[in-house]
């Protein structure tokens, strides 16, 4: 039995398997709709979601499976007191994999050794998820067929973006990548992505405030919301919240083959305005979710076609 706890948990050659499985669900998508016929899929939501929910009960019914769960965790025993340990020790019951978000960091791992089914941490607080890393990588493929020699821009809440986490993670396996981390002094990279995936890596990075200065260098500019949940008071995100605003006009210097991802929801930082920029690849990327969480499901329940 495998868990997907964190992107470092598949190998690079892994991820190449899931990706060349996804295209082929897309591709093929009827060769797949029986391929998890009978089993269960639970989504335990502890935060809110739209997209990693919807994408994971969407991917088990195109595989011909059944999903349960809860959307969030007032509906849940949560709200009664229940620990996870105890949530999970029960549900392994009633499903055969389960995708957990938690508002704490560290979750799944709990959950993980409270079950025999396989856990996939669907977002764990300010920490990690990689089954949004994955859909951003099949994008990346997408885009720029393959990961080597690539200049990322992370720009925005690169202290909780969890999403940011993980992908740099798993980017910094690849040749030649290079990062600008661009965000807000008070929202800089924590330390524990940094040490272990970049300076420990000897990857080139540099990091700056303005997005301005840089967008010209980036093959790939992944924009992020700054995460007002996880702020201490509201003053700060007041203060943060708009500290950069992607518009048309602040696109004039970016190359014409940059990529702007965005792993959702978007509250102000990209300007609609620039939706239908052919650059604009943060729609495809979520439509993405759903074939390589088919994937995944696939790859963990060692179900085939
Ligand atoms: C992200 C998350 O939950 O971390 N959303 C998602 O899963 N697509 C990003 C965010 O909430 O800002």
């Amino acid at each position: 039995m495998r868990n997907l706890i964190n992107i470092m948990d598949l190998s690079a050659e892994e991820i190449d398997e899931l990706i060349k499985l996804a295209n082929d669900i897309i591709k093929s998508p009827d060769r797949y709709n029986e391929a998890c016929r009978h089993k269960i899929l639970a989504t335990l939501f502890f935060e809110p979601s739209t997209r990693t929910r919807l994408s994971f009960e969407s991917a088990m019914l195109s595989l011909g499976g059944s999903v349960l769960g809860f959307s969030e965790a007032n509906s849940s025993s949560a709200a009664k007191g229940e620990s996870v340990a105890d949530t999970i020790e029960v549900v392994s019951g009633y499903a055969d994999i389960i995708a957990m978000r938690h508002p704490k960091e560290g979750a799944p791992i709990v959950a993980s050794s409270h079950t025999s089914v396989p856990i996939i941490n669907a977002g764990d607080g300010g920490h990690f998820h990689p089954t949004q890393t994955l859909t951003d990588l099949m994008t990346i493929y997408h885009e720029k067929g393959g990961f080597e020699n690539l200049t990322i821009g992370l720009c925005g809440d690169l202290k909780f973006g969890r999403t940011v986490h993980s992908l740099i993670g798993a980017m910094s396996r690849y040749k030649g990548v290079k990062f600008v981390l661009i965000s807000p002094e008070e929202l800089k990279l924590p330390s524990f992505v940094k040490q272990e995936y970049i300076k420990d890596k000897g990857i080139e990075y540099s990091q700056c405030t303005s997005l301005e200065d840089v967008i010209g260098d980036l093959d790939i500019l992944y924009m992020t919301r700054v995460q007002r949940e996880r702020f201490f008071n509201e003053e700060d995100y007041l203060r943060l919240k708009d500290s950069y605003i992607l518009t048309a006009d602040k696109l004039k210097s970016a190359g014409e083959s940059l990529s702007i991802l965005h792993p959702l929801p978007r509250v102000n930082e990209i300007s609609t305005e620039i939706d239908n920029d052919p650059r604009a690849c943060y729609f495809r990327q979520a439509h993405f979710g759903r074939y390589i969480r088919m994937a995944l499901i696939m790859k963990l329940l060692e179900v085939s076609a």
